[in-house]
């Protein structure tokens, strides 16, 4: 799909990788859109990527692993920019299943069939063995989808936070500790009142109790579907939410306004050589 951008991926610890994209969304600026794998004793991909970067997606995984070794492909949740490449790991992953809810299942049957002796249910607050460390369910504070189920690894105590905590970029961004302090918090508190505008509704002393119970963690590095890494910054993610719940409701333009922000938005193609270094050949 012309406009995303496939990154290299790499490692953020021994065993943990990101496959970066980026999506461009008119008016609103680059989405990050990162799928993860753990590299443990039963190796665990996150996510599948975007549709319509199925190949570049492909390539990067196989750069890291043999998808033949997958033991578990964990959906966060079933949203087209999770579940991209999941038709093909299907058949390309064939020891791997697939741990999502009833909800998340129900939800992909309405597109593909997930074979039922390749799905795992798992459900918040319930926990995955993957051979060498444990994998903890739970619902984060944020979401777009009912069946949205993040991970907290206990090994590595690292959060994978699904769309939770995410941002909208200006720029590609090797992490998200070296971006602009200001940049990352507009960013991410534009991000949640797009991605979660029931924020709104919830009262203070809710979200708090929710976000303490994520602070309860302790995790030291934060992995969110739309946030370049974060270390050990997770109180000011948290603080970004906090002011999301208060912030200007965010409406997207009619299409008057639509149109005239297309007619003077930049090529996609001038961005992509600017980076291209760093693609994904
Ligand atoms: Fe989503
Ligand atoms: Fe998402």
């Amino acid at each position: 799909m012309d406009g995303i951008l496939s990154m290299a991926p790499r490692m953020l610890t021994p065993d943990t990788a990101i496959l970066p994209a980026y999506f461009p969304v008119p008016i609103l600026g680059l989405v990050p859109v990162n799928a993860f794998v753990i590299r443990a004793a039963e190796p665990v991909l996150i996510d599948t990527g975007l549709f319509g970067a199925q190949q570049e997606f492909m390539r990067g995984l196989r750069s890291l692993i043999d998808p033949a070794a997958l033991r578990w492909i964990w959906l966060t949740h079933v949203d087209p920019d999770h579940i991209g490449s999941l038709e093909r790991l299907l058949v390309e992953a064939p020891q791997a299943r697939i741990v999502t809810t009833f909800l998340g299942m129900g939800k992909y049957s309405l597109r593909g069939q997930l074979p039922p002796d390749r799905v795992f249910l798992l459900n918040p607050g319930q926990t995955l063995d993957v051979g060498d460390r444990k994998l903890f369910a739970l619902r984060p504070p944020t979401f777009d989808a009912p069946e949205t189920t993040a991970l907290f690894d206990l090994k590595t105590r690292t959060l994978f936070s699904a769309d939770s905590f995410g941002a909208v970029l200006r720029e590609p961004a090797e992490d998200a500790n070296g971006m602009n302090p200001t940049a990352l918090r507009d960013g991410g508190v534009l991000w949640a009142t797009v991605d979660a505008p029931w924020l709104h509704m919830t009262d203070a002393t809710a979200l708090h109790r929710t976000l303490a119970g994520v602070h309860s963690l302790h995790p030291d590095l934060v992995l969110s579907s739309h946030l370049p890494p974060a270390r050990g910054m997770l109180d000011k993610l948290m603080a970004n939410l906090t002011a999301a719940r208060t912030a200007t409701p965010w409406v997207g333009p009619d299409q008057a306004a639509m149109m005239a922000a297309m007619a003077t938005a930049p090529q996609p193609g001038a961005r992509r050589e600017r980076i291209s270094a760093t693609s994904v050949a």
